[in-house]
């Protein structure tokens, strides 16, 4: 994990410069220009440290906030976000291991869903689904 994370577009005339990333430099300058029209956001934004540590509400676009809001509640439940953040950031589940992409994502979802007393209903897992779906792809940009 890069140990500096930039805290949304502020100031993203620098933005590309400062990331520690694996693409091409040009390539990250056109991205963080593309990316900070006000329509989506490179990067995961987190405030706060260890259990305490929350994805940022405003850095998600205006239609999914309802999802982002229902996943605070149903994801936070049982554990710290801490844990589908770290899953969000990296593509790897932190307690064993597995892949969180698109496919494992939903499975795990359902297997959240499954555990007793989730509270999480069908409907609900569809939209969390979707959710940390686009939120893993905001953590890869
Ligand atoms: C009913 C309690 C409960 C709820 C609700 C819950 N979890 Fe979990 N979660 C667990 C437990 C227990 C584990 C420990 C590992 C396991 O049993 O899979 C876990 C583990 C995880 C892991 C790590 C899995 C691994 O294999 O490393 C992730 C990621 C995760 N949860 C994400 C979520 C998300 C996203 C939601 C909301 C959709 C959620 N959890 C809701 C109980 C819950």
């Amino acid at each position: 994990m890069p140990s500096f994370r930039p805290q949304g577009c502020q100031g993203h005339d620098g933005g590309g410069f400062y990331r520690s990333r694996t693409r091409p430099f040009v390539g990250s300058i056109a991205l963080s220009l593309s990316l900070c029209g006000g329509i989506a956001r490179a990067d995961l934004t987190t405030v706060g440290e260890g259990k305490k540590m929350v994805l940022v509400r405003a850095q998600f676009p205006r239609r999914q906030l309802a999802a982002y809001d229902l996943f605070v509640v149903k994801c936070t439940k049982c554990h710290a976000m801490r844990r589908p953040i770290r899953a969000l950031r990296t593509g790897i589940t932190p307690v064993t291991g597995s892949v969180f992409e698109r496919g494992g994502i939903k499975a795990y979802v359902v297997k959240m869903m499954r555990k007793e007393d989730s509270e999480i209903g069908r409907g609900d897992a569809k939209i969390l689904a979707r959710f940390l779906i686009s939120a893993r792809s905001l953590a890869k940009k």
